[in-house]
């Protein structure tokens, strides 16, 4: 905590009003001359040199050797914040010097949600600057560094993620990987309306990988391109034979297929002439694709507004060529209202953390009905993802949602599986649900 120093803060002031992140963000002032902190104390905050001069000592006192001389924007203090060992050297104002206190619990915060490896490769250096130079007088305890070591917590997350990214790649060449497809239904008719391709990886190596863990590893090491243009082009070419099960119904729309994409590779330039390619080369009419765009990442200023990233344009240009847009897992994230107010999207998908429980909650109720509304009132088509009985499914027939996906109608199935599910319902008639039995699923875990 800052008032352990013995300098003064800046909102020690008492006509200031209280400051709610006092303790995580004040800053502090030295006088020359005075020690900031001693090698060997516990290390609770990291520093940014707002004004002044503060040297690194290699020892606790002030004959020690100097190791290095810190000015305006330089960082210090940052090896005991992340490691939680002792200070590994002093550092002592040289002028009268006022810092960035940096409380080591948002240091743990922000770490604590960046990629394992990049927190290994954090944590591995230090230990080897420590090991270099390190003068708090302490023998570092081996408990201290248990979780980088091999079978250690961290060594384990960051084998996991860099073997993953290894084997997801081989993967992608190999073409190692599935495809199923979940029907979604079109409430008001009973009608199949159309299919979401969902991506399956079983590696022998490291037993069945959850898509939300595979494709989060993908986004994080950008190998969600490939895997992008693997579904494209798998998914384009299953969907030639899958559509030929669903005659087009006079009066409305085609069945269509619809696909997930992440940010990330929508920013990408280029994007809409592999979907034109695709559409020409495979035959299908524009009107049949379907891109669902997570609500997670849109948010990610740096896709936004970089100009060679340029998400908005990319999802114009897709709209333009006639493919559709939906914006997914809708409430998760924090898109807020700006994303439906700026970007092209043709519908949205409500996340089933809401439709699962619009049966048994008042308010998850509510939120439904007003996403429901703001969809109308934007002329977007609405999809209820997770629909698992029958009472969820008519309290969103009531509610004039346009489609349902979920277990209550269908699972995932592959190609085949769902081509025999399709070929069993009534063609262009209303279908009874549940529906026929399903033919043998994978049994994996649906989305
Ligand atoms: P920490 O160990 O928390 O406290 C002492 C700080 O001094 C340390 O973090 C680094 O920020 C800094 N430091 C340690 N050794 C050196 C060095 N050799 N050169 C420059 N800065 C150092
Ligand atoms: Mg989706």
């Amino acid at each position: 905590m800052p008032e352990r120093h013995s300098g003064t803060t800046d909102c020690a002031d008492p006509s200031r009003p209280p400051v709610a992140d006092k303790q995580h963000f004040s800053r502090l002032t030295f006088g020359p001359g005075e020690f900031i902190f001693r090698a060997g104390e516990p290390g609770d905050a990291a520093y940014i040199i707002d004004r002044g001069a503060v040297e690194i000592l290699g020892g606790r006192h002030e004959s020690a050797a100097r190791l290095a001389l810190l000015g305006p924007g330089e960082m210090f203090g940052e090896m005991a914040a992340i490691d939680q060992l002792p200070r590994s050297a002093s550092a002592r104002a040289i002028t009268t010097s006022t810092l960035l206190y940096i409380d080591a619990l948002c240091l743990k915060d922000l770490l604590q949600g960046s990629d394992p490896v990049v927190q290994y490769i954090l944590q591995a250096l230090i230990a080897r600057l420590r090991k270099r130079g390190d003068y708090s007088g302490v023998a570092v305890h081996p408990a201290a560094t248990a979780h980088m070591r091999p079978g250690g917590n961290l060594h384990n997350q960051m084998l996991r993620t860099l073997t993953v990214v290894s084997d997801l790649s081989h993967a992608i060449q190999t073409h190692d990987l599935e495809l199923h497809y979940q029907p979604l239904m079109h409430l008001e008719s009973g009608r199949i309306a159309g299919f979401e391709a969902l991506m399956r990886w079983k590696p022998a190596s490291l037993g069945q990988v959850s898509p939300d863990e595979f494709i989060a590893i993908a986004e994080r090491s950008g190998l969600i391109h490939q895997l992008g243009a693997w579904m494209l082009h798998r998914a384009t070419r299953e969907w030639s034979d899958i559509r030929s099960c669903c005659p087009p119904v006079p009066d409305h729309p085609p069945t269509f297929l619809s696909l997930n994409f992440s940010a990330p590779e929508l920013s990408r330039i280029g994007l809409a002439d592999i979907l034109e390619w695709c559409i020409n080369e495979r035959n299908i009419p524009a009107n049949e694709l379907n891109l669902e765009l997570t609500e997670r990442l849109l948010p990610q200023q740096e896709y936004r507004n970089d100009p060679g990233f340029d998400i908005a344009g990319t999802m114009q240009q897709v709209r333009n060529l006639g493919i559709n847009l939906a914006l997914d897992d809708m409430g998760t994230g924090y898109a807020g209202l700006g994303t439906l107010q700026q970007l092209p999207f043709s519908s949205i998908k409500i996340d089933k953390s809401f439709i699962q429980k619009i049966t048994t909650c008042e308010r998850s109720l509510q939120i439904v009905q007003a996403m429901l509304l703001l969809a109308r009132a934007l002329g977007l088509r609405s999809t209820a993802e997770g629909v698992e009985d029958e009472a969820t499914h008519r309290k969103l027939v009531e509610l004039g949602c346009t489609y349902g996906q979920g277990y209550y109608y269908a699972r995932p199935m592959k190609k085949p599986d769902i081509m025999a599910w399709v070929c069993g319902q009534p063609v262009g008639q209303v279908a009874t649900y549940p529906p026929s039995e399903s033919p043998v699923t994978s049994g994996v875990e649906g989305e």
